[in-house]
């Protein structure tokens, strides 16, 4: 077994291709590792000279999860993911079990409705969030807004929130409460738009039939994406008279990076 010979090292248990540039995997999880949902770790592969290539991730599996799930990029010559891309079942992966982050219910104030606003793999910590209780049982409602370029980039999440309604432990939590909003910006479907516009000119509210709009006293939001995402989207939350929290100081929403720079 990979755990014997290095406490860090975990075996991959399932792995799924969803278009030429995502996948998502599962993993063991060490029995020792607790995590709030919504955190991310280091992950990584041993490099060519032995030391190993780390890269955070946010794990997109709840805490109550026998496994570990990811859900990841593919970079071409990216130095983790070019070589992530071809991990098969059964081999192993380096995990570092130190789970951080800000994406988490204890960094928000009580509120009714949560937002969930991701772009790309931004969706990943709410892989997470979406199939956690306290998620449900702290909000009234919950309305996940997923933006990619095209259709194909949003399997995994419409995936996911369609298993969602007939999970046995969260399905019954779920009914009535979620919102989904996927939406595209370079290809024609359903929705279109950028999470930014579709918030601030109401968009949103209209297609989804919700009250409008977003107020300090009842909305709270997480956000996961590029730095030009989060800074945009920050300064709609704000405008609309959020400010944000961290786990110190819990306030109306919270950001993570979905990624680090500039541009594949
Ligand atoms: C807090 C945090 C959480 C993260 N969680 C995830 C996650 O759950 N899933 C995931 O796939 N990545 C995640 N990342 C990004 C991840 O750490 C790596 O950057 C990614 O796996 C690529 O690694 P690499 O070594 O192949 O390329 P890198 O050298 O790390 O990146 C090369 C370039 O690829 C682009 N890029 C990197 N990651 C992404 C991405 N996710 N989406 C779009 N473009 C990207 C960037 O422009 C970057 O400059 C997270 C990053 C941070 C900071
Ligand atoms: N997605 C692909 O098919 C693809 C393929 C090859 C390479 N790449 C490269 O991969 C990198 C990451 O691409 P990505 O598609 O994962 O992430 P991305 O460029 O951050 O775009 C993801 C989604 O976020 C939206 N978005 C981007 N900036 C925003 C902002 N400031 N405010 C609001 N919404 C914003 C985009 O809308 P807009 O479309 O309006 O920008 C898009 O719908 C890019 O450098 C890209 O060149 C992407």
């Amino acid at each position: 077994m990979n755990q014997q010979i290095n406490p860090d090292l975990q075996t991959v248990t399932a792995v799924t291709h969803w278009t030429d540039r995502l996948f998502s995997f599962r993993v063991t999880r060490p029995q020792s590792l607790r995590f709030r949902s919504g955190e991310f770790v280091m992950i990584g592969l041993p490099g060519d000279n032995g030391k190993p290539i780390l890269r955070a991730y946010s794990i997109a599996s709840p805490a109550w999860d026998d496994e570990l799930e990811f859900y990841s990029i593919k970079v071409p010559d990216g130095p983790l993911t070019s070589k992530l891309q071809h991990i098969q079942v059964g081999e192993p992966i380096i995990l570092r079990p130190k789970p951080v982050g800000t994406l988490v219910h204890d960094a928000l104030k009580p509120g009714k409705r949560l937002w969930f606003l991701a772009t790309g793999t931004g969706f990943a910590p709410f892989a997470s969030l979406l199939r956690e209780p306290e998620t449900w049982e702290k909000f009234d409602s919950v309305v996940m807004m997923h933006t990619c370029r095209e259709a194909g980039e949003l399997a995994y999440g419409r995936k996911l929130v369609e298993d969602l309604q007939n999970d046995p432990l969260i399905g019954e939590l779920v009914e009535g409460k979620l919102h989904y909003y996927p939406t595209t910006t370079r290809e024609e479907s359903r929705y279109t738009g950028r999470i930014t516009d579709n918030l601030a000119n109401g968009t949103v509210f209209a297609d989804l039939g919700l009250d409008g709009p977003l107020t300090a006293e009842r909305d709270r939001a997480m956000v996961c994406g590029s730095l030009a995402f989060n800074k945009d989207v920050a300064a709609v939350l704000e405008g609309f008279g959020l400010e944000e929290g961290s786990n110190s100081a819990p306030a109306d929403y919270v950001i993570e990076k979905a990624f680090v720079g500039d541009g594949i």
